[in-house]
């Protein structure tokens, strides 16, 4: 078994998480992502350009964009559903986008209002727009274990759509199990199908951690050569159309089991978790990561 040598973060905490957490500030947003950008990661997601009737918590991420400390180091990436995101994306000074849609039509309808082939044509424009403007795009795809609306999803209907998103011209293509109800089997079957239409490189997976099984999910991931992985720092959110989904794996358990795997991801754990503690104590409540939460209350005997 071969593991990847060094995995890339994709930080979705100031989206995924606070789109689905109780309101916080703007200026405690900006607060957020300047900690995180000061960790090592080099893509975070930083906001959602969709209808501020449906996801309210994300209205102002134009004033987020345009007031966060950028490092050039970093991605600055939002999602955008159609046209009139990308447009704010843009003004936002995205670095990338993404589009989203899901393998299950239940999910769909939910969350984006259309059906996935009303979603594909939807997403034909933006990739045209984001071309011209040279904006990378990335293309999340959900409930590719269970959809909380229509059940088991396939492992072939996750292929096709993901290889449409491709098709599209998507860079890369995030796996997400959005109620976290998938286990390392059921993983490791979904991502042979997709591997066999789309190469490793362009995958990344996205996992709640509902029922616990993230970063068993993520081993197993890792075992079969994905080296992209999305998480939130202190495990914030959820999604708000997939009822009772907690929040991401938290960043700062997938840094640490990296860390024992030999695994190079860049960032800094303890400049993580810090930030982990700073929105959480902003949110009254602690984060999920166990690890952080270690961390915090280790009286360390080998430097104290
Ligand atoms: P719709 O109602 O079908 O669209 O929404 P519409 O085009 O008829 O527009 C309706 C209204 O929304 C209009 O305003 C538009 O201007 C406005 P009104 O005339 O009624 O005042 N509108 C917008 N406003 C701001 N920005 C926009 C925008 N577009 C339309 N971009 C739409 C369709 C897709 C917009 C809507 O369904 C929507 O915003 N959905 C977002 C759902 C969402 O954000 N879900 C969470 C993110 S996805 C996720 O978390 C899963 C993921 O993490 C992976 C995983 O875990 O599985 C990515
Ligand atoms: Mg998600």
């Amino acid at each position: 078994m071969k593991l990847p040598q060094t995995v890339t973060i994709v930080e979705v905490g100031a989206r995924d998480g606070l789109q689905n957490e109780e309101p916080v500030s703007t200026n405690t947003k900006i607060r957020l992502i300047n900690l995180l950008s000061d960790t090592g990661l080099t893509h975070i997601e930083a906001g959602s350009f969709v209808s501020p009737k449906w996801v309210p918590q994300m209205a102002d991420s134009l004033e987020v964009m345009n007031a966060m400390t950028r490092r050039s180091n970093v991605i600055y990436s939002a999602l955008t559903p159609n046209l009139q995101g990308l447009e704010q994306a843009l003004k936002a000074g995205a670095n990338q986008v993404a589009i989203f849609t899901s393998c299950s039509e239940g999910f769909c309808q939910h969350n984006i209002n259309c059906s996935i082939a009303e979603s594909l044509q939807r997403f034909e424009p933006i990739m045209e727009v984001a071309a011209k403007h040279n904006i990378p795009v990335r293309g999340y795809l959900s409930c590719v274990v269970d959809c909380p609306y229509d059940g088991p999803t396939h492992p072939t209907q996750v292929a096709k759509v993901a290889k449409s998103l491709i098709d599209l011209g998507c860079y890369q293509v995030s796996l997400g199990d959005t109620i976290g109800s998938g286990t390392p089997t059921r993983i490791a079957r979904m991502l042979e199908a997709v591997q066999a239409a789309i190469p490793t490189h362009q995958l990344a997976v996205h996992f709640h951690d509902t029922w616990g099984q993230a970063l068993a999910n993520i081993y197993q991931a890792l075992t079969m050569g994905i080296d992209t992985i999305d998480s939130s720092v202190a495990g914030l959110g959820g999604c708000p159309y997939a009822h009772g989904a907690s929040g991401n794996v938290a960043t700062e358990d997938v840094l640490y089991l990296c860390q024992g795997l030999g695994i190079e991801t860049g960032v800094d754990l303890e400049l993580l978790t810090k930030a982990g503690w700073m929105i959480s104590d902003e949110l009254n409540r602690q984060p999920t990561s166990k690890v952080s939460q270690a961390l915090r209350h280790r009286t360390d005997p080998y430097t104290s």
